[in-house]
């Protein structure tokens, strides 16, 4: 067993209570290899923003849940030698089973997530209340879920957005205790959140896609005024990376996120946690392809992954400062 604190990790509590506060959020940014953590932890040591690291099963399979831990464990360290302590959180994502969750609170995490939204509510209630209960006795933080996000979901397909329920939630967070809530309100996972179809066009041609149910934000906050509340699905899906991957090889088509502007808009409500994946993975792939189509020789790994890393750091700067506003919070 071991702790969070032994590692120099924060819970989300104090996080989420500034950020509301302050009208920001805390950037959660996925993460599964070292560039990924490089970048991460470089972009908000420069920016002075807090963070969450996130690690989705997915990357826990992939990277291995035991080197994984240490990395984190490493990233305070690093952040320290860069110059800044700033508050680091290691978080579960997407968790999907109570000995899931109980696995990374044993190794150290501070934060899980706990997504029962597949299951019936009164399911999603029971399996949510246990994982809070074992947590919090070790002073771990719990995210749930209510509503269901369109589009893939841990191998789960949902065609369409379950909205979530404002009439739901107040019951959902006391008998869950819950720290924080996951809602449903527009956005998707992945690099299609919207058809064209759903889109209109501005005045240049560009694509437009449909408002987030800013409505649906607002009757939820009327519920549980104050209470954290987490955007999942929330990369913007730049056009420039999408064009450079298509340019060097890739074959990305309809790819569309959520604007920035709303997410800024967001971020000043009680919406505190954003969560962004997919921006990162198309930052890391544009430049890849690109130094492999332009430099056919090349084969050392850091020559393609280094430049990869450093854009990575680019746009995880931009996000602290432009989008969540959580820059200078650290
Ligand atoms: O919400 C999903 C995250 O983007 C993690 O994705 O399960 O492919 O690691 P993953
Ligand atoms: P994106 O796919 O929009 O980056 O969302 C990531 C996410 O919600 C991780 O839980
Ligand atoms: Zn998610």
């Amino acid at each position: 067993m071991v702790n969070y604190k032994d590692l120099g990790l924060v819970n989300t509590n104090d996080l989420f209570k500034k950020a509301i506060e302050g009208k920001y959020a805390i950037p959660a940014f996925n993460f599964n290899n070292m560039e990924q953590l490089q970048a991460i932890v470089a972009a908000c040591v420069e920016t002075k923003s807090p963070v969450i690291l996130q690690v989705s099963s997915g990357a826990r399979k992939y990277a291995n849940q035991t080197l994984l831990r240490y990395m984190a464990q490493g990233a305070v360290e690093y952040a320290k030698e860069l110059g800044l302590n700033i508050p680091i959180v290691l978080h579960l994502d997407h968790g999907d089973t109570f000995e899931l969750c109980k696995s990374c609170v044993d190794s150290g995490f501070s934060s899980v997530m706990i997504d029962g939204s597949s299951h019936s509510y009164e399911d999603n209630i029971a399996l949510t209340k246990k994982v809070v209960e074992y947590a919090h006795a070790q002073g771990v933080s719990v995210e749930g879920e209510l509503g269901v996000l369109a589009g893939v979901e841990d191998d789960v397909v949902a065609e369409h957005h379950t909205y979530t329920r404002p009439e739901e939630v107040v019951d959902f967070v006391t008998r869950t205790g819950v720290d924080s809530l996951a809602i449903s309100i527009g956005t998707s996972h992945g690099a299609n959140k919207f058809t064209p179809a759903q889109c209109t066009r501005d005045e240049n041609g560009h694509l437009v896609p449909p408002p987030l149910r800013f409505d649906i934000l607002e009757e939820i906050e009327k519920q549980i005024p104050g209470f954290p509340i987490v955007l999942h699905g929330s990369s913007s899906v730049p056009q420039e990376y999408v064009d450079m991957i298509n340019k060097y090889g890739g074959d990305l088509k309809d790819s569309i996120g959520i604007p920035e502007e709303q997410l800024r808009k967001a971020a000043t409500s009680a919406v505190c946690k954003i969560n962004i994946d997919s921006d990162g993975r198309l930052a890391m792939t544009a430049v890849v392809r690109k130094v492999l189509a332009t430099k056919p020789g090349e084969f050392d790994v850091r020559k393609y992954l280094g430049p990869a890393r450093d854009e990575l750091t680019k746009l995880y700067a931009h996000k602290t400062v432009n989008v969540l506003g959580s820059a200078g919070k650290a």
